[in-house]
């Protein structure tokens, strides 16, 4: 029987799509599950492209079925299961066989299991796969880690399977290691800004204007057709659209008002904060996750605390509505400029050589955080790869000029109503300490200086690393 060339692990739904992805594309696909009905009810459900599939139900037969050196993708629950997957799995490879863990892996068990596999002769690549149930079966966003030689084992299937914008395929070899999976986790964090600022736009048009969810799709709708398009804004309308069958109501406002998160904001926050970038916007995000699942709590407050008088909503309600948008698109800036400050950072740190121009290419279709608004990115950064900061660059310190008073608008009706908004301000701060010359941490520098004696440089270079302070304890 002719070999396949590649087989997947896991049949749970992102590994069956991926599989009838490869399939549908013209691979050859050997499959396997822990539990074999897994595999026999998705081999019957392949219909046409089950001749482009080996199930398989031992690692025996399915290793076998591959053509080496074998690559091998390993969709599964991340954490201790890859592991012990990979363990279970070694016994029956050789030399230069490829074991690609595809699941939403912290990048650092990323850089382990490298290393764990160092002297086997076995190779490993860290595999972003971005665009949910959908985009594993029709097109994904590929972020690769690993060996290049690694990479040109799969390269063929992988951009076959990738989504594609304008004919470009949104996959690429990104560097050594953990690579693929620390930009993953980054675009995640960056998913994570997205949608905290959308919903709070979103509770600002609810609980400031008053609208309904159908009304506020509506506004979505319309904004999706200019410059804030994006896969995140056109979902919200849908859903804002959606109505429950039970209730006849908004679908919703029957959800409860508690999000879920699975690790990799958090994990992009603690990687910020470890190479010292600030990525307020995400952090902000995830803290808005934190706060949102304590929900009693919340309630408890507000029966203690009331809620503050709405400030009086702008008069003229077209030009407001023209403000968040603007504000929206303003509050992204800044997010996006934080996600790929610390990928520039982590790219020294790990000595990755990250290529920022094709990670926002990657992203422009594909993914959860596919937007027009990343094809802008991509000819920033293609113009100037090197740049410090995107908000900075000509294209994208005009749409801040541009944009940054309807955030500045946005943030004082929120803030003067009490309505919360801690991403959309965060970044509105991001910007105005950014872009100010003369800060005030010279007073911060002085006050360590003086409890702590930690010295401070002077603006007239005299070296003379204290005080003298008027009163207490350090005296100069
Ligand atoms: C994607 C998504 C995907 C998943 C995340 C969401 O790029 O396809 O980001 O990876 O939906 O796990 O993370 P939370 O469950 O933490 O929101």
């Amino acid at each position: 029987m002719e070999q396949a060339e590649i087989g997947l692990i896991g049949l749970g739904v992102m590994g069956s799509n991926l599989s009838l992805n490869i399939a549908e594309k013209g691979n050859r696909i050997a499959v396997f599950n822990r539990s074999p009905e897994a595999t026999r009810k998705f081999y019957a459900e392949a219909g046409d492209l089950q001749g482009q599939i080996i199930p398989c139900e031992t690692l025996e037969e399915f290793v076998e079925s591959i053509r080496p050196p074998r690559p091998i993708i390993i969709m599964i629950k991340a954490g201790d299961p890859v592991d012990q997957q990979m363990e279970a799995l070694k016994p029956y490879l050789s030399a230069g066989d490829i074991m690609i863990d595809a699941g939403n892996a912290n990048f650092r068990d990323t850089m382990r299991r490298f290393d764990t596999l160092k002297d086997s002769g076995l190779t490993f690549i860290g595999m972003g796969v971005s665009g949910g149930e959908e985009g594993a079966r029709h097109g994904p966003s590929i972020m690769v880690g690993g060996k290049e030689e690694s990479w040109k084992r799969v390269d063929k299937v992988l951009t076959s399977i990738s989504a594609k914008f304008n004919d470009e395929p949104c996959v690429a070899w990104l560097g050594e290691n953990g690579a693929g999976h620390f930009v993953k986790t980054i675009h995640n964090g960056i998913e994570y800004a997205d949608m905290q600022m959308i919903a709070e736009i979103y509770g600002i048009l609810r609980d400031g204007l008053g609208m309904s969810a159908a009304e506020i799709g509506e506004v979505f709708g319309k904004w999706n057709t200019g410059r804030l398009n994006s896969y995140l804004i056109e979902i919200s309308e849908t859903v804002l659209k959606a109505t429950d069958p039970v209730s006849s109501t908004p679908m919703v406002d029957m959800i409860v008002d508690r999000a879920g998160q699975k690790g990799t904001g958090k994990w992009s926050v603690i990687e910020a904060q470890n190479m010292g970038v600030a990525a307020t916007a995400i952090e902000a995000a995830v803290a808005g996750r934190i706060l949102s699942s304590q929900k009693k709590e919340r309630e408890e407050a507000e029966a203690i605390l009331g809620l503050p008088t709405l400030a009086e909503a702008p008069k003229d309600r077209a030009a407001f509505l023209a403000d968040l948008e603007n504000a929206l698109l303003a509050a992204k800036i800044g997010a996006y400029a934080q996600g790929f400050a610390v990928m520039s950072a982590a790219s020294t740190e790990f000595g990755w050589n990250l290529p920022m121009p094709t990670i926002a290419r990657i992203w422009r279709a594909g993914c959860i955080i596919r937007s027009a608004f990343l094809d802008e990115i991509t000819s920033a950064f293609t113009k100037d790869p090197d740049v410090a900061n995107l908000i900075v660059t000509p294209a994208f310190s005009q749409m801040v000029k541009e944009t940054d008073g309807a955030l500045r608008r946005v943030v004082s009706y929120a803030a003067l109503s009490g309505l919360p908004a801690p991403a959309l301000s965060s970044a509105l701060a991001y910007f105005d300490a950014y872009r100010r010359g003369r800060g005030t941490a010279n007073l911060i520098q002085a006050q360590r200086d003086f409890f702590g004696a930690h010295g401070f440089e002077r603006v007239d270079g005299l070296d003379r690393p204290h005080g003298p302070w008027g009163s207490g304890l350090n005296q100069g």
